[in-house]
């Protein structure tokens, strides 16, 4: 038995990055009922794109009809803005508490009659009052294996206990932050030299194949889409 450093192979294809489970079923065709969804972001957006590219390309048989970002200045807003897609700005610094801000959020969601809302990057935490509002039809992503790493610098806590594997989850939204059932899982390898840029960059590539994924056996759970 050596007791070297493992050999680590930093050469893996991307097809090799990563392992998801369920995996992905056959995609849908058309004639199924068009799920509405709506959609929470904070930051850069590139979760959003992702699912709204998997409706424009018909792998989900969905639309993205309504985004809400909680900063004005994020980029999940231009994203929508070059897509096409209605966003709508609920600044938390304007809301006295985050029951406030939920009862905007579904006020808003409401409006647009979506069926699902998925959580893509909302930085919030969210109360009972959203919670019950979309009973399992809240759908979260989160940068790494839940139940580990739960909470904000996700990638960070990975990289500081050293873990080798690391991932993404997508998963039902419960009360506790990140905890809920889970509905797909990606598992990412750490590499030697990763920052938690690299790691992020790495993990973001599964997290936008998941997610579609994730809405699809959301609603099916919900009989929104045929099987
Ligand atoms: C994603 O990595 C998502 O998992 C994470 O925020 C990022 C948003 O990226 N969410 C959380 O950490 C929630 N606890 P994006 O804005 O490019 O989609």
């Amino acid at each position: 038995m050596g007791h070297g450093p493992t050999p680590v192979h930093q050469n893996v294809s991307e097809h090799n990055q990563a392992i998801q489970w369920p995996l992905p079923q056959e995609f849908q065709g058309s004639g199924e009922t068009c799920l509405r969804l709506g959609v929470l972001a904070s930051g850069s957006g590139s979760n959003f794109e992702a699912l709204a590219q998997a409706c424009q390309s018909g792998q989900l048989a969905a639309n993205v009809c309504q985004l809400v970002v909680n900063n004005p200045f994020c980029g999940a807003r231009e994203r929508a803005e070059r897509l096409g897609i209605p966003c709508i700005v609920h600044d938390h610094r304007g809301f006295s508490s985050r029951e406030a801000l939920d009862q905007a959020l579904i006020d808003s969601f409401r409006r647009a009659q979506v069926d699902l809302v998925v959580m893509a990057g909302w930085m919030r935490i969210v109360t009972e009052r959203l919670i019950d509002a979309f009973p399992e039809r809240l759908v979260n992503i989160h940068p790494s294996l839940l139940p580990s790493f739960r909470g904000a610098r996700a990638i960070e806590q990975a990289l500081s206990a050293g873990v080798r594997i690391t991932g993404c989850t997508a998963h039902l939204v419960s009360l506790e932050v990140d905890t809920g059932p889970i509905l797909v899982q990606a598992a990412v390898p750490v590499l030697d030299g990763d920052t938690p840029q690299t790691l992020a960059a790495r993990i973001h590539r599964q997290e936008h194949k998941i997610l579609p994924h994730a809405v699809q056996l959301a609603a099916h759970r919900l009989a929104l889409l045929s099987p």
